[in-house]
């Protein structure tokens, strides 16, 4: 798939804090990216490190308080929608920017048909009468691999499994033809085989429809199979972006290093992948330069006093690292660092 030059939705600059009975932690520090027509970016960092709560800030989903949306921009269409009005936002939400989140049971609900819950959004956010709605349910039931799809229709979720919960979820994210998903960890919950299949039908999905697809993870390996490119997320900041073959071949950042030794080698015994040492700092508690030198092999000087810039390496990788900055060098030179 090739991607187009104009982004379709831009984030710029986002700050987010908490207001917590401690005062008010920095969750996201500046986050800036570019999501192009028609490709799959995959967001993946520790648990903790931030990609929910980017995601959610896009469409102002955190309420407020205790979210505090600090600065930042976030362009889809031709509109701001960090400034948006609550009209504007709801059109977007679940019209032009659908999510599917990891727990499908807690998001559906348990007293309506899966059918109905469907044909609902489609009826809120489509001009379709009620037999086209629901004709258009079981087309999607059907194109999302849930078998018997007429029958199904009735059923309530608790009748489901956690597969063909996650495949309601798709489905229903998918009613309302929307341009960008953003899929949260929507396979973690599942079996292993399932999980497969899943990323499977989203990856279908998103090539046939030539949607844009944004897709949360803490495993490369499942960012590796869906996406073209990769945001690496560290403590509220993006530590690393590039296409996924360059984050999996050449991962510069010593966290992607870190990040990629983690994955589970299907050639090696069961269990034998290495953790990344340490912790992910909580957003109280961030040290000061780069906010992963405690944990870092790398670590030199600077990182403890400076906080690095993300920096272009090449013409589609950025880093956020002092390795990788050369005004390190000349500080070293004149004595500064
Ligand atoms: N409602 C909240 N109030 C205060 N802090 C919060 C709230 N929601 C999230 N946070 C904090 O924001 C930071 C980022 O959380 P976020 O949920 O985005 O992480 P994540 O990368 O999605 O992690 P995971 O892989 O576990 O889903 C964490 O430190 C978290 O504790
Ligand atoms: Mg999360």
């Amino acid at each position: 798939m090739t991607k187009s030059n104009t982004p379709i939705l831009s984030a710029v600059d986002l700050h987010l804090n908490f207001q917590t009975e401690t005062g008010t932690t920095p969750v996201l520090r500046g986050v800036s990216f570019d999501l192009y027509s028609g490709e799959s970016l995959g967001i993946v960092g520790e648990s903790g490190s931030g990609k929910t709560v980017t995601c959610l800030s896009l469409l102002k989903l955190l309420p407020s308080p205790p979210a505090d949306y600090r600065r930042g921009e976030v362009h889809f269409h031709g509109l701001d929608l960090q400034r948006a009005g609550e009209a504007e936002l709801r059109k977007v939400r679940g019209g032009e920017i659908a999510f599917i989140f990891q727990e499908a049971m807690s998001a559906l609900n348990p007293v309506l048909t899966i059918g109905d819950q469907v044909q609902e959004s489609l009826l809120i956010h489509t001009g379709m009468s009620k037999p086209e709605a629901k004709a258009e349910v079981v087309r999607l039931f059907e194109q999302v691999g849930i078998p018997d799809a007429g029958q199904r229709y009735a059923q309530y979720p608790h009748q489901l499994s956690g597969g063909l919960q996650q495949r309601v979820m798709i489905a229903m994210a998918l009613a309302c033809r929307p341009e960008v998903v953003i899929a949260d960890e929507p396979t973690t919950a599942l079996d292993v085989t399932i999980q497969v299949q899943i990323v499977e039908l989203l990856k279908e999905l998103q090539q046939d429809r030539g949607m844009s697809l944004i897709f949360i993870s803490h495993d490369l390996g499942v960012i590796a199979e869906i996406c073209q490119r990769v945001l690496v997320m560290y403590a509220g900041q993006i530590v690393e972006s590039g296409p996924a073959a360059d984050i999996f071949d050449h991962p510069q950042h010593p966290y992607t290093q870190q990040l990629i030794r983690t994955i589970p080698r299907l050639d090696s015994p069961r269990g034998s992948f290495e953790p990344i040492a340490g912790q992910i700092p909580s957003p109280e508690n961030l040290p000061g330069g780069c906010a992963f030198h405690p944990r870092c092999a790398m670590v030199m000087d600077i990182c403890r006093k400076e906080t690095p810039r993300l920096l272009r390496q090449s013409p589609l990788c950025e880093v956020r690292c002092w390795l990788h900055d050369p005004s390190h060098k000349e500080k070293d030179l004149t004595g500064k660092s």
